[in-house]
C-alpha cells in the first residue's frame, strides 16, 4: 500500500493523529490512538522483554527527562549536537545542507535505477545487473558523481567546513524546491536540543534541555546501577523513553519527529574488546528484527561514514521504508568518551574495578538504539496490505488487512455475537469476553453483518475473531477465525481460548 494510504489508515483506525489537530496541528508531533498506543506498547514490551528480561546481564532504569545542565555540555550536546542549515532566499525556506546534498544524489539514483529497469526489460532472463552497472558508461559516470559528491560532503561534516558545503550546493546548482532559485544564504550550524527554564534560577545557570537521547540518562547513573545490582562487566543498562530534537526538516510522517521514544541499551565492557560486542551486538539486533518476521531483504547494515563527536564505529540498519531504505536503528561503538566526560565534568570518578584484572578503568560502550516511532512505523508498513479474496462462488472482492505479528497486534480477539437482539448469545459472548480480558486484550462487537465486523478487525489487525451463533448455546463450541489463512474451526471455548493466548504470546518471537 502506498504512503498516502498508510498515513490515512492511521488516522482512520485510531493508530495515529496529527497533535494538535483541532488547532491546525503542531508540525512533526504527533498522538498515539487507542490502537496506536497498543500497538507501542507491544513493540515497548517486545523490545523490553527480549532485551532486559531475557539478558541476566542486562538492567532497566527510567531516568527523568530533566538533567542537570553541565551533562550536555560534557556529552558534547552543547557544542556539537547540530545541524548545518542553509536558507534560500528568495523564498524564505530552511533546509538542511546536508539533506539537500543528499535529495541531490537520490535524483541521480533515481535516473540510474531508470536506466536499470529499461535494461532489464531488453535483456529479459539473461540480465546481469552488476555487470550492467560496472560497465554502462553513463551509469558508471552518474555513479561517479554520487559518490564524489557524498564523499565531499562527509568530509565537510565531519571537519565541520561549512563553507565548502555551500559551495558543493552551488556546484551540484541545487535549486530550491520552493522558489526553484539558487540564491543561498551561507550554511550556518544550528543547535538541535530545546530549552527552557528552571522556576527558581534566572538566566544561564537555570537553563535547562529536553534530553536529545536517552542514553546520557544511563551514563550518569553508571555507578549507581552497578554498585546496585552488583553486575560484573561485561553488563547492560537500557531504558526506554521519550526524547526531544528541534528538527528543522520534519517530514514523513512519524519517521522524523520533534518528540520521539527511544529504546537505547548500553553495554559496559571491558576497553579493547569493544569491537567484539560491537560485532555481536549488530548480529543480535539484526536478528531481533528478523524474528518478527521481516523479511531480511527489508533490512540492511549501513555503515557510518561521517561518525558521531563519541563514537570509533558506527552502523544503522536500515529498513526499506515506503520512501525508500532509511536508518531504523543505530548501532554504536561509544568507546569511553561518555563516562570519561562525566568523570572530567563531575570531578567525580567513574570507574569500574575490575576484580579479575585487579585494577580500576572506565569502561568502554556498546550502544544500542533504536526508534520507536520509527519501529511502529516499519511495523505498519510492512503489515498494512490490500488483498484480493475469492469465494467458494468465484466472486472477487478485496480486503484491507494488517498482517502485524500476532504477538503484537492492538487487540488480539473480538468476541462476536452472531445476533445482537438475541439476549442468550449476547450474555454468552460477555461470558465469554470477560475470560478473555482477564488474560488480553479485546473487543466486543454486535454491530453489523459478520462480514463486515471480521473485515473491521482486519483492517486492525485482530489476529483472532471467535463467533457465538446457536449452536454455541446447544453444545458450548465457537467459531475460531484466522485473520491470515481465514480458516474457521469449531472448537470448545476452553480450546479457542487456549489458542488465542498461546499464539498471541510474546514467547513466540523469543
Ligand atoms: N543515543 C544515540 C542516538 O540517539 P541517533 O542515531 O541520533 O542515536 C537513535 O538516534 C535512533 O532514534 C534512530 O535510529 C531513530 O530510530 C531514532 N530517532 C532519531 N531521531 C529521531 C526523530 N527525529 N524522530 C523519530 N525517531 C528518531
Amino acid at each position: 500500500m502506498d504512503f498516502k494510504s498508510l498515513v490515512s489508515h492511521c488516522k482512520e483506525y485510531g493508530f495515529i493523529y496529527q497533535s494538535s489537530e483541532l488547532y491546525d496541528g503542531l508540525a512533526a508531533v504527533y498522538d498515539y490512538g487507542p490502537n496506536g498506543v497498543e500497538l507501542k506498547n507491544n513493540i515497548k514490551a517486545y523490545w523490553w522483554k527480549s532485551m532486559v528480561q531475557m539478558h541476566d546481564n542486562i538492567v532497566g532504569i527510567d531516568s527523568a527527562i530533566f538533567m542537570h545542565p553541565k551533562i550536555w555540555k560534557a556529552s558534547g550536546h552543547v557544542d556539537a549536537f547540530n545541524d548545518p542549515l542553509v536558507d534560500n532566499k528568495d523564498s524564505k525556506k530552511r533546509y538542511r545542507a546536508d539533506q539537500l546534498i543528499e535529495e541531490y544524489c537520490d535524483k541521480i539514483e533515481a535516473k540510474i535505477k531508470k536506466d536499470v529497469v529499461k535494461a532489464a526489460k531488453k535483456f529479459g532472463d539473461d540480465f546481469d545487473e552488476a555487470q550492467f552497472r560496472s560497465t554502462n558508461g553513463r551509469i558508471v559516470e552518474r555513479q561517479a558523481k554520487i559518490d564524489q559528491t557524498l564523499d565531499r560532503m562527509n568530509k565537510a561534516l565531519s571537519s565541520e567546513d561549512m563553507e565548502d558545503l555551500k559551495l558543493l550546493i552551488e556546484e551540484c546548482e541545487i535549486a530550491c524546491p520552493v522558489s526553484g532559485t539558487k540564491n543561498w544564504t551561507d550554511v550556518r550550524q544550528f543547535n538541535l536540543m530545546f530549552n527552557t527554564q528552571l522556576g527558581n534560577i534566572s538566566g544561564e545557570e537555570g537553563k535547562l534541555y529536553l534530553r536529545p537521547e536517552t542514553a546520557q540518562g544511563i551514563f550518569v547513573n553508571f555507578l549507581n546501577v552497578q554498585k546496585t545490582s552488583r553486575q560484573k562487566l561485561p553488563f547492560g543498562i537500557a531504558q526506554i523513553g521519550k526524547a526531544f530534537r528541534n528538527e528543522i526538516v520534519a517530514r514523513q510522517f512519524i519517521f522524523r519527529m520533534r518528540e520521539f521514544e527511544q529504546m537505547e541499551m548500553q553495554f559496559f565492557v571491558r576497553p579493547g574488546t569493544e569491537m567484539e560486542f560491537y560485532e555481536a551486538w549488530k548480529a543480535k539486533r539484526m536478528a531481533w528484527h528478523e524474528a518478527l518476521g521481516t523479511s531480511p531483504d527489508k533490512l540492511r547494515f549501513h555503515n557510518h561514514e561521517n561518525l558521531a563527536h563519541y563514537a570509533n564505529a558506527a552502523v544503522d540498519i536500515e529498513f526499506e521504508f515506503p520512501f525508500g531504505f532509511k536508518e531504523l536503528e543505530g548501532i554504536h561503538s561509544r568507546t569511553d568518551f561518555d563516562l570519561s566526560q562525566h568523570q572530567e565534568y563531575s570531578g567525580r570518578k567513574v570507574q569500574y574495578f575490575d576484580p579479575e584484572l585487579n585494577e580500576n578503568y572506565v569502561p568502554y560502550v556498546v550502544e544500542t538504539s533504536l526508534g520507536c516511532d520509527r519501529m511502529f512505523l516499519a511495523v505498519m508498513s510492512l503489515a498494512l496490505q490490500e488483498e484480493e479474496l475469492t469465494n467458494d462462488k468465484g466472486q472477487v472482492s478485496t480486503r484491507v488487512v494488517m498482517k502485524l505479528p500476532k504477538a503484537i497486534a492492538p487487540i488480539k480477539v473480538a468476541v462476536l455475537p452472531l445476533l445482537k437482539n438475541d439476549e442468550h448469545l449476547v450474555k454468552t459472548a460477555k461470558d465469554l469476553l470477560g475470560e478473555f480480558k482477564k488474560h488480553t486484550t479485546t473487543q466486543y462487537d454486535e454491530k453489523d453483518a459478520i462480514g463486515r465486523r471480521y473485515r473491521r478487525q482486519d483492517a486492525i489487525g485482530t489476529p483472532y475473531c471467535v463467533t457465538i451463533d446457536h449452536q454455541t448455546l446447544e453444545d458450548g463450541t465457537v467459531t475460531l477465525r484466522d485473520r491470515d489463512t481465514l480458516e474457521q474451526q469449531r472448537l470448545s471455548k476452553e480450546e479457542a481460548i487456549s489458542i488465542v493466548l498461546k499464539e498471541t504470546d510474546l514467547a513466540n518471537l523469543m
